[in-house]
């Protein structure tokens, strides 16, 4: 199949063209490069430098290619930002990405795969989150998620569009040749990494007052190549609504830590911070409706194992990508 990946530039999209690609998919990313990395889109894949804000370009990209699916990665991603510039966040994953919907109708595209984020629940009532809980973002990022799927679904309803909508838990680690390389990094597994190998001096911990068995938020990390898997099979099942991406079980900041010392051997030095903004206590999937529907299970998601591809991606790229003059098509 000809697949758009727009965002196949970031970290999910990087490794989710990677995974297309083996399977014998062609791939065409879009990418702005504003958050990703030239060098992380697969050379197997065509490369366009494209802002989804330019509804010209867009309908180029479809005239030109022979586009018969997308996968919509391209997204502002930090739960932190989100809460100091929420315009920003909406006019990128909402306004950018229904520019992408018009051009796909406009040009007969039919099937979506979305990228969506367990955000869009906000704070957990149940232990295990299914794609029935409510709907309560505690941020604008998970808000402008859980919008964009509401869009989906109009579009569903009016120009008969297959949308799937992939809500993604904590995704971490690295297949071989592709990481997380974001500036600045947020994200707990990655700054730990930076930590052991001596690029930062400690973690903060964003608190230990939340109401979980030690203090610290839970989280459900799920493998970035998992993740990529999951994009496929919804792509080859076809549409159906939203689908939880987690391992099924949650991890606290501090068993993440305990955890990532005895991976690296490192003694990974923590400093106590306050709560950061919008961090709900507890987010953990049941990945039953993926599992039952499209055939996913979590395969490579112990929390060793997800530490363990991390700390290799990053020893082997210090630096990332490179960033910079480098990051040129
Ligand atoms: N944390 C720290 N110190 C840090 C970074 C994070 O203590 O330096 C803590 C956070 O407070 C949180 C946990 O580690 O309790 C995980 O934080 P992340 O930033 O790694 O991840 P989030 O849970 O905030 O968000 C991630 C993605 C979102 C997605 C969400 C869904 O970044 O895009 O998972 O579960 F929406």
């Amino acid at each position: 199949m000809n697949v758009l990946v727009t965002g196949g530039a970031g970290y999910i999209g990087s490794i989710t063209t990677e995974e297309l690609i083996k399977q014998g998919h062609t791939v065409i990313v879009a990418d702005n490069l504003s958050r990703g990395h030239y060098r992380a889109v697969a050379p197997e894949a065509s490369f366009i430098q494209a802002n989804l804000d330019d509804q010209q370009k867009l309908d180029d990209i479809f005239a030109s290619n022979r586009i018969e699916a997308v996968m919509h990665l391209a997204a502002y991603t930090s739960v932190e930002q989100s809460m100091a510039e929420p315009g920003k966040y909406f006019r990128n994953n909402v306004v950018c990405g229904i520019n992408l919907l018009d051009s796909m109708i406009k040009h007969g595209v039919k099937r979506i795969v979305f990228s969506s984020s367990a955000a869009v629940y906000g704070e957990a009532a149940e232990a295990a989150i299914t794609e029935d809980s409510p709907t309560n973002p505690v941020n604008a990022y998970g808000d402008s998620k859980l919008i964009f799927e509401n869009i989906l679904r109009w579009y569903g309803k009016t120009y008969n569009l297959e949308h799937t909508s992939l809500r993604y838990f904590n995704v971490a680690g690295a297949s071989k040749n592709y990481g997380a390389d974001h500036n600045p990094e947020t994200n707990l597994i990655p700054i730990i990494i930076k930590v052991a190998l001596g690029q930062k001096e400690f973690l903060s911990l964003f608190g230990n007052d939340y109401d979980t068995r030690d203090g610290t938020c839970i989280r459900d990390y799920i493998n970035v190549v998992d993740i990529a898997r999951a994009h496929i099979m919804a792509l080859e099942k076809g549409g159906g609504g939203a689908y939880n991406l987690g391992n099924g079980e949650g991890f606290s900041v501090a068993e993440v830590i305990e955890a990532a010392r005895k991976v690296t051997g490192c003694e990974i030095p923590v400093k106590l911070c306050p709560r950061r903004a919008g961090d709900p206590a507890m987010l953990v999937a049941s990945y039953k409706r993926a599992k039952e529907c499209l055939g996913w299970q979590p395969q490579h998601s112990a929390l060793e194992t997800i530490i363990d591809s991390a700390w290799q991606w990053q020893r082997s790229h210090p630096q990332g990508y490179g960033g910079g003059q480098e990051n040129k098509p």
